[in-house]
């Protein structure tokens, strides 16, 4: 029987992502690893200087004068952790856990001996609008874009660079997801964890609505599990050839804009169809405890990065997930998680909400 705690889960994933996990040995003194020319660790951004030239190990006269990289600068914030891509100059992916406690919602009905929750009343959980009397401590207004002092100077993605580019700086973590802390919130606003993003029909209004699905996925799951993933993918011309064509904004051009984006979702909840242990800390009544049976439902979105009807069914943009991994050559979830998940649009109803405030706000602006 498949029982698996939900941080065992993320961090599963999170190892996979980060890719070759194995090759960047955290200073543990007992691991030698031989014959492997090893890459220099992430080094992780905000903090330190990634500048320093890195020393490469194991006496390797072609690189003896530094690692010339990828590197991918790994940001562990508050809300997220991320990678950067120094090439395209923005996420190579975000990941995000979200529950009804960190997004101070109602969380969904997870002690022991709960009925099984019947699908149509989780379907309306599903739909049903926020209405959250939260105690939001992260404001929006707040926060500023800023950019991220931890990635290298030549590397980093700059205000200037969107400055009049036509694309909105788009959140691929969005800050939504960040309310717990005012800091939180900030970090979401870093250029590292930004992509350009067409703003009128998809920033803001549907891509806007699969990160609002994304969140109301924790009223019926307790954990929820996002990868959001900037994508290149080519397009077949009119000569039959297959190419990836893509903008790059800025002045000399710098940030490149993606073609698509992906969300990758894994959802988790007690297995009410298994018989649920009963806890043994009376303090955490079976949520977050590792004997729990999880049911696991997975679910990738593809959208284009450009305006998108309100009305395009949110099923229509699902793809298998490894369609995302080979395309962004990533491995988000081991082959053990794929195989216990059932398909996210299965077990939930994915349908977004649409919301249109701006537009009423903007009407108003004109009377
Ligand atoms: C968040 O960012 C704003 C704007 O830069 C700043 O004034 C504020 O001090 C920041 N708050 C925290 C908690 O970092």
């Amino acid at each position: 029987m498949p029982t698996l705690g939900p941080s065992l889960l993320f961090a599963a994933g999170l190892t996979l992502g980060v890719g070759a996990g194995v090759l960047y040995p955290r200073k543990s003194p007992s691991s030698p690893i031989p014959n492997v020319q090893l890459p220099p660790p992430p080094p992780e951004g905000g903090q330190h200087d990634s500048r320093a030239l890195v020393p490469t190990a194991g006496g390797s006269a072609v690189l003896s004068h530094g690692f010339p990289g990828p590197i991918p600068d790994i940001l562990k914030r508050t809300a997220y952790t991320a990678a950067y891509d120094r090439r395209l100059q923005h996420p190579a992916w975000t990941a995000e856990h979200l529950t009804a406690t960190s997004l101070a919602r109602t969380p969904p009905p997870s002690s022991p001996g709960t009925n099984p929750v019947p699908l149509d009343q989780a379907r309306k959980g599903d739909t049903a609008g926020s209405g959250d009397k939260v105690v939001v401590k992260g404001d929006r207004s707040k926060s500023v874009f800023m950019e991220d002092e931890g990635i290298p100077e030549m590397f980093r993605a700059k205000l200037r660079d969107y400055f009049r580019s036509g694309y909105d700086r788009g959140h691929m973590v969005p800050a939504a997801d960040a309310k717990i802390s005012q800091q939180a919130m900030n970090e979401t606003f870093y250029l590292s964890n930004i992509a350009p993003q067409v703003g009128d029909g998809f920033n803001r209004h549907y891509w806007a609505y699969l990160e609002d699905f994304c969140r109301r996925l924790t009223t019926n799951f307790e954990d929820v599990y996002v990868f959001t993933v900037p994508l290149y993918l080519p397009a077949k011309q009119a000569d039959g050839k297959w190419r990836v064509s893509y903008e790059v904004i800025g002045n000399p051009p710098s940030i490149s804009v993606p073609t698509h984006f992906a969300k990758v979702i894994l959802a988790s909840r007690p297995d009410f169809s298994y018989p649920q242990r009963p806890s043994s800390n009376p303090n955490y009544p079976s949520s977050s405890s590792s004997d729990t049976i999880k049911e696991l439902a997975m679910g990738a979105f593809v959208l284009p990065n450009k305006e998108i009807p309100d009305q395009a069914d949110l099923r229509s943009f699902v793809v298998p997930v490894e369609h995302v991994e080979k395309a962004a050559g990533l491995q988000l979830f081991n082959e053990q998680v794929k195989g216990k998940s059932k398909q996210l649009c299965a077990v939930t109803q994915c349908q977004v909400i649409v919301r249109r405030f701006d537009d009423a706000r903007k009407s108003i602006g004109k009377k």
